[in-house]
């Protein structure tokens, strides 16, 4: 049967890449975008876009009607290091939209929503070494603190009113066709395209501090494998560990050098390295992989020749 999917926050980092790959998948016209800003070109393009703030629940409802949605994938959000400048701000967005999107399951008016959560809900009493799925998490940053209500939010809902929620923890994204929006894992991206323009990077972590990452093509295979899931193989409600590598600024710096030998790199660690500092450095993502088949394609090395090449093309 066809089906209308909405994307909330469909110009990011994320959501561009999610909205072209579902429309390759469902068909154009069957993928709604929709941000508080316009999006590149290819994706304002390829199929019908709406300007939709995600705080605002009378507007939702109306996109929601008009196009008869059945799937949303909220991906609007403030991210870590800017909702520390923001932290007011932050919370509404990132709760005030759940809760919009979580509310109109309820009433029965979508049938399955996506909303994605991160490592961020780990803090410095977490074990930092392959986190399980389910321990202490006790967040410190505004963001964490959004995220991890977030699941329990949508854990809830699942329990009392029947909400078919999925999520994920998404590591640290790395990818080339959006810059990133905001977050502690950001350099990750920035120091390729650093790499090619200037030879040089100067980077906002110090240079040994492991973070899980993943190259995007992973996050967006997790996020359609999750929602195609059978409901009943679901079985964490509030969001499932997922992990591909973890790496220190300085290993990406060795793994640019085996294509750009003159590369160069320098520290100068700012307000992020306490962000990171209280994240886990590798995750145990056992639960996904064995309750939906997840695993992941990219290490470091094949993401950083996919970038430079992806890169060294659009830049030419
Ligand atoms: N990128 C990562 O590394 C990463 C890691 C873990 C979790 N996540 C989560 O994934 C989701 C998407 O992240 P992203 O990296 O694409 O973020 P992003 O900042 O690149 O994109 C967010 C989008 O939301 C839009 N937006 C902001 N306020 C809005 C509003 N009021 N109404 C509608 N749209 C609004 C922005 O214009 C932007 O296009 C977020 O929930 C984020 O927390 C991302």
């Amino acid at each position: 049967m066809e089906k209308y999917i909405l994307i909330i926050g469909a110009c990011g980092q994320i959501g561009t890449e999610l909205t072209m790959t579902l429309r390759k998948k469902y068909g154009n016209d069957y993928v709604i975008a929709s941000d508080i800003r316009e999006g590149n070109e290819t994706l304002m393009n390829s199929g019908p876009f709406e300007i939709l703030d995600a705080t605002d629940s009378n507007a939702l409802e109306e996109i929601i009607a008009y196009y008869k949605i059945s799937e949303i994938y909220l991906m609007a959000a403030m991210l870590s290091a800017t909702a520390e400048k923001f932290p007011m701000r932050a919370w509404n967005l990132n709760m005030n939209s759940l809760f919009n999107v979580l509310n109109l399951a309820k009433e029965k008016k979508v049938d399955k929503i996506f909303w994605p959560s991160s490592i961020a809900v780990f803090g410095p009493n977490t074990p930092k070494e392959a986190t399980p799925q389910n321990t202490i998490m006790e967040p410190s940053t505004v963001y964490g603190i959004s995220k991890q209500s977030g699941e329990r939010w949508c854990e809830y809902y699942f329990k009392k009113f029947d909400v078919d929620v999925r999520s994920i923890r998404y590591p640290g994204l790395i990818s080339w066709k959006t810059m990133p929006g905001g977050g502690t894992t950001d350099y990750a991206v920035e120091i390729y395209h650093k790499a090619l323009e200037e030879g040089t990077y100067n980077c906002f972590l110090k240079k040994d501090t492991v973070l899980p990452m993943m190259y995007m093509d992973d996050a967006i295979k997790a996020t359609l494998q999750i929602m195609e899931a059978d409901a009943d193989d679901i079985k964490v409600r509030s969001s499932y560990n997922l992990a591909a590598m973890s790496f220190k600024p300085e290993d990406i710096a060795k793994s640019i050098q085996q294509h750009i030998p003159d590369f160069t790199i320098t520290y100068e660690p700012d307000f992020r390295q306490a962000i990171a500092d209280s994240w886990p450095s590798s995750i145990d993502d056992s639960d996904a992989r064995a309750d939906w088949g997840w695993k992941a394609d990219f290490d470091m090395e094949n993401t950083t020749s996919t970038m430079l090449k992806n890169l060294k093309m659009i830049k030419a």
